[in-house]
């Protein structure tokens, strides 16, 4: 089973090439193809031209589909990126979408279905939506984990014992999170080894430890036993974690933390930039997981680089997908520019603590919780 794409357009518009390709393969999975599928994308001169070759139609359209079936070659599909890209912005809906739309059209009549009398158009919008229904039902929504670090800052502002991070985990629980997660730093300015110890008994859904690759934090994580251990890059003057970890300068030191936790059964997740060559070094090095810095997107928000910051951390979500890694991303989101990167399907979970800690000043924990909830929950689209 093979899915060929071919992208001819001269100046194609930005999509999600990866999640496109996935799609293909899956659309033969689910009709049980074992064919190979031809893609072509291409700009509506060609595809007029195309149209007037074989069926004599001088004009562009959407997609064409030709039935091949003999032999290895279930058939070709050919998209107008053009006319996918008129039709998204007409009907105000994301440019994948329709292009996955067109997909499952010209796919469909290669399963045989048309649209040339009213019955035979009910049945082949019936298979497009089964089509559609199967693919959406592989989807499901990102988690929604909370970083309770800034908790235990305000608490450490009087060196008091509240508010205590462990009540806030209870808080944030209850409140429908789907893990709690805690940055245990060599300064311990925030979060201590107390809390730490304390949140492994009480915490009922999951417990991500973020950490630097030290010997002493890796002595610690192998004690309290978390969920997942994220490690993170960590200097004494930062404010907050600045950047990605350099997985490629510190290969040996990260495989090595990765071997140490796994042998206590710890999966280990990396915080990276969204960049591609640490992505390949994480999976050489046997991260389980990556966690994408959203850090550059969130700064970018709202301004002429956020498109192509957005671009980045879909792309990466999507080559790590492909490599099987689960994806996390977090840094910097907060309730108004995390409802685009939360329509990414590739993104598995959300680890966000600033911007709710700071809105549960005012509303309170659990609303601040259950509000990026909605955010974060309110569907996959892209
Ligand atoms: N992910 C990682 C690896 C982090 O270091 C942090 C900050 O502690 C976050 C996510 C959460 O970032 P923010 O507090 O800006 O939501």
């Amino acid at each position: 089973m093979y899915v060929f794409i071919n992208l001819s357009h001269p100046n194609p518009p930005v999509f999600n090439f990866l999640r496109f390709e996935r799609i293909c393969n899956k659309l033969l999975r689910l009709a049980n193809i074992n064919q190979e599928l031809s893609i072509l994308l291409v700009d509506n001169t060609q595809i007029k031209s195309i149209n007037n070759e074989w069926f004599n139609k001088n004009k562009s359209t959407n997609v064409i589909s030709f039935y091949h079936g003999k032999n290895d070659l279930l058939g070709d599909i050919v998209i107008s990126l053009d006319t996918a890209l008129y039709e998204a912005q007409n009907a105000n809906i994301p440019f994948d979408i329709r292009l996955e739309e067109l997909l499952i059209h010209g796919f469909t009549h290669l399963m045989g279905f048309d649209h040339e009398t009213e019955e035979q158009i009910i049945e082949m919008q019936e298979k497009e939506k089964k089509f559609k229904y199967n693919l959406n039902k592989e989807r499901i929504m990102a988690d929604l984990c909370i970083n309770i670090d800034h908790i235990a800052t305000l608490r450490q502002a009087r060196k008091d014992t509240q508010p205590d991070p462990v009540y806030a985990a209870s808080i944030v629980e209850l409140a429908g999170a789907d893990g709690i997660v805690v940055h245990l730093r060599e300064d311990r300015r925030h979060i201590n080894d107390r809390d730490v110890r304390i949140l492994r008994e009480t915490v009922k859904t999951r417990l991500n430890l973020e950490m630097a690759a030290t010997e002493e934090m890796l002595i610690i994580a192998g004690k309290i036993k978390p969920d997942i251990v994220t490690l993170v890059p960590e200097k004494r003057q930062e404010l907050t974690t600045e950047g990605g970890l350099d997985v490629i300068s510190n290969k040996e030191q990260i495989q090595n933390a990765i071997k140490t936790l796994n042998k206590k059964k710890i999966p280990v997740s990396l915080f990276i930039d969204p960049n591609q060559k640490q992505i390949e070094m994480s999976k050489e090095v046997g991260a389980h997981c990556i966690e994408i810095h959203t850090g550059l997107y969130a700064y970018a928000f709202a301004t002429e680089n956020e498109d192509e910051e957005f671009e980045k951390i879909m792309e990466i979500a999507a080559i790590g997908k492909n490599f099987g890694l689960r994806v996390h991303a977090g840094h910097g989101l907060d309730y108004r520019n995390t409802q685009r990167v939360s329509a990414i399907s590739d993104i598995d979970e959300f680890s966000i603590g600033y911007a709710i800690i700071a809105r549960s000043v005012f509303t309170g924990l659990e609303r601040a919780v259950r509000e990026m909830l909605s955010i974060v929950k309110k569907g996959v689209i892209i």
